[in-house]
């Protein structure tokens, strides 16, 4: 069988993929509290909701199933997004393959992607969520957009590059200026990790659209 058992409850922590000293602008002590608390308790929570979902039944009350799968949603999605987030972090911060060319036919220019996805970002600054650039699987669009929470985010999508604006993320560094978060978060960018999301998010967009 090519299927994995689901709510296991057995869902570990990836370990940051980078020296979190090496980060530049964005302090280890941010890095590791946000990857360890934030992005930790998110996993723990995930499984302790799914080893509470192998116990409904149809007896159990239906807003109690609703509160379990809504907890599901959020603590998987952020796991998911968190894991990207800090995969697409650790780099140079310089674009360049695909991507780049990419970009540039998307949305006239590379740069011009870049601003839309920083006035997304810092759209999000003060309040909390995610700016995500993410392929489309049905159409094959880059498309940047916008999560307020956990389970905002688009349908049938891949995320290629996840920025997350949660206060966690920035808070401890910057304070309230959020802008300059965005301007670290992009000189740390691993762009390599990105073009390797492309190429698989490609391939499977293209099976998709036959
Ligand atoms: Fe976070």
């Amino acid at each position: 069988m090519p299927f994995s058992k689901v709510l296991t409850g057995s869902n570990n922590v990836v370990p940051l993929p980078f020296k979190p000293a090496a980060l530049n602008g964005i302090s280890e002590r941010m890095i590791v509290s946000h990857h360890d608390n934030s992005y930790g308790g998110a996993v723990k929570n995930l499984n302790r909701t799914e080893q509470e979902l192998t116990q409904i039944n149809s007896d159990t009350a239906p807003f109690v199933v609703a509160g379990l799968r809504q907890s599901e949603l959020t603590f998987r999605n952020s796991k998911t997004l968190h894991e990207a987030y800090f995969a697409n972090l650790g780099g140079n911060g310089k674009r360049s393959g695909a991507i780049d060319k990419a970009l540039a036919e998307a949305y006239g220019t590379s740069a011009r992607w870049e601003e839309h996805f920083r006035a997304t970002g810092n759209g999000l600054g003060g309040g909390s969520g995610w700016a995500i650039l993410e392929l489309e699987l049905l159409t094959g669009d880059l498309r940047t957009t916008w999560s307020g929470n956990h389970t905002q985010t688009l349908a049938t999508a891949v995320p290629l590059l996840v920025l997350d604006m949660y206060e966690h993320a920035y808070q401890m560094d910057f304070g309230a200026a959020a802008a300059r978060y965005i301007d670290a978060f992009f000189a740390n960018i691993n762009w390599d990790e990105v073009n390797h999301r492309l190429e698989r998010a490609l391939a499977a967009s293209k099976v998709l659209r036959g």
